[in-house]
């Protein structure tokens, strides 16, 4: 009897074998996404980090729309937008679906905030993107899978939420990863084939999670730990991808080892101050403005590496745009593609440019900013259609990704 149980369980056991290494073998085939210069439209989705304030709603062309961005400057989908070493096409085809305060999971949200995550962008990009012509008054962009990006970028604000909610290790222990599978699918349905995913940034450094520290809770070190399993189940959720969407190029962006070495590094990428920010900045919201950095007379604002409690400004967005246009631009075939901005300080050229800045402002005492001529130099820059000012924002968003 346990001879024959045996000899009928070993083809059970090598058929599972053979199952097992062909899931292997499938994971290994997933190919890199195509190079950037392939691209010809780009699909953001995500939260503050990511928001421009486009609105497909008001029509297709972002830069006729007011800014809305959490950098007070140009996020780093504008940078690459406007980047000579893209695809000029890029220009008028980058479009930002993503919203301050999103989270990827639909069971949670800020109040006054979007709902139903991840999910509410894709509404939105299926409302406005899919079924394209190029007649009409509906005329809308046509964009193919082959050629098109999506970035889907999220995760901060799900543990935002669930830290309000007292239990933090909700977004790696319930069913979010789910939710991101069936909102990949549905965008994998509707046409899309290259997708990548940037992990967390480390935001258990940024000012409000180190603020909630008490005696009791170390908080960047518990926001950490979630952050990191949240990585690992970004890493696995998107190695299965390929398994059920055939043919579609998926890669994890490092974007956590990225913040690492900026935030290890700040006084080299010329931020002087990457523990705290300028609160003359924190609670106004940037219209485009070509240096919005030198309104204010208490501080320049890309001297810091925060422009609020949890947003990097401008100054970041940049080096993460060149840091993403580099990436993506020689593809690595590895599930997991990384970049280290330290490169982008050779050449010696982009240094000394940020460094003669830097010193520009130096060279001038604080009070003398209030005498410099308001405006004087940029507004010969600024297309006449932008408005430059600064306007206040809900101070409760302040600290909200
Ligand atoms: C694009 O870059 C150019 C050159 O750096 C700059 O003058 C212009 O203001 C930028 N435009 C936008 C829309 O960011
Ligand atoms: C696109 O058009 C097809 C055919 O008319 C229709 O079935 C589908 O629902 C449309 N999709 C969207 C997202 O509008
Ligand atoms: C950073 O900026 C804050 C606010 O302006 C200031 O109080 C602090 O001393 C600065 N820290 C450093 C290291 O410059």
């Amino acid at each position: 009897m346990a001879h024959t149980q045996a000899s009928s369980a070993s083809p059970t056991l090598a058929f599972l074998t053979l199952v097992l290494s062909l899931l292997s073998l499938a994971r290994t085939v997933r190919s890199a996404l195509p190079p950037l210069g392939d691209i010809n439209t780009l699909f953001v989705l995500g939260d503050s980090y990511s928001a421009t304030g486009f609105n497909p709603s008001k029509g297709y062309d972002q830069w006729a729309q007011s800014p809305d961005t959490f950098g007070s400057g140009r996020s780093w989908s504008m940078f690459i937008a406007n980047s000579t070493r893209v695809p000029s096409a890029l220009y008028d085809r980058t479009f930002s679906l993503a919203e301050g305060g999103t989270p990827l999971s639909p069971d949670r949200s800020w109040p006054n905030f979007p709902k139903d995550g991840v999910k509410a962008e894709v509404d939105r990009f299926a409302e406005y993107f899919v079924n394209a012509s190029t007649e009409g008054k509906g005329a809308r962009p046509v964009w193919t899978g082959d050629r098109t990006l999506f970035v889907i970028w999220f995760g901060v604000n799900d543990f935002e939420i669930a830290g309000k909610m007292g239990n933090l290790a909700l977004p790696v222990t319930d069913g979010t990863f789910d939710r991101l599978r069936e909102q990949v699918t549905r965008l994998y349905d509707l046409g899309a084939r290259n997708f990548l995913f940037p992990t967390l940034s480390q935001f258990h450094r940024t000012p409000t999670i180190r603020a909630q520290s008490t005696p009791d809770f170390d908080a960047p070190s518990e926001y950490e730990a979630v952050y990191l399993r949240w990585n690992a189940k970004l890493k696995e959720t998107v190695a299965d991808f390929p398994l059920t969407l055939p043919d579609a190029n998926v890669q994890v962006w490092d974007a956590w080892s990225w913040f690492g070495q900026m935030l290890d590094n700040a006084e080299a990428f010329g931020f002087k101050n990457s523990s705290t920010w300028c609160s003359a900045y924190s609670h106004l919201k940037w219209n485009y403005a070509d240096v919005p950095d030198q309104d204010k007379p208490e501080c320049g604002l890309s001297e810091y590496f925060w422009t609020d409690a949890a947003h990097p400004t401008y100054a970041v967005h940049e080096y993460l745009a060149d840091s993403l246009i580099e990436t993506l631009s020689n593809p690595q075939d590895t599930l997991v593609i990384e970049f280290n901005p330290m490169r982008l300080l050779n050449p010696e050229k982009r240094l000394s440019r940020r460094m003669s800045a830097l010193s520009l402002r130096d060279g001038t005492s604080p009070s003398h900013h209030q005498h410099l001529p308001r405006h004087s130099r940029r507004m010969r820059r600024v297309p006449k259609r932008w408005d430059v000012s600064w306007t206040a924002v809900d101070p409760d968003t302040v600290g909200e990704a």
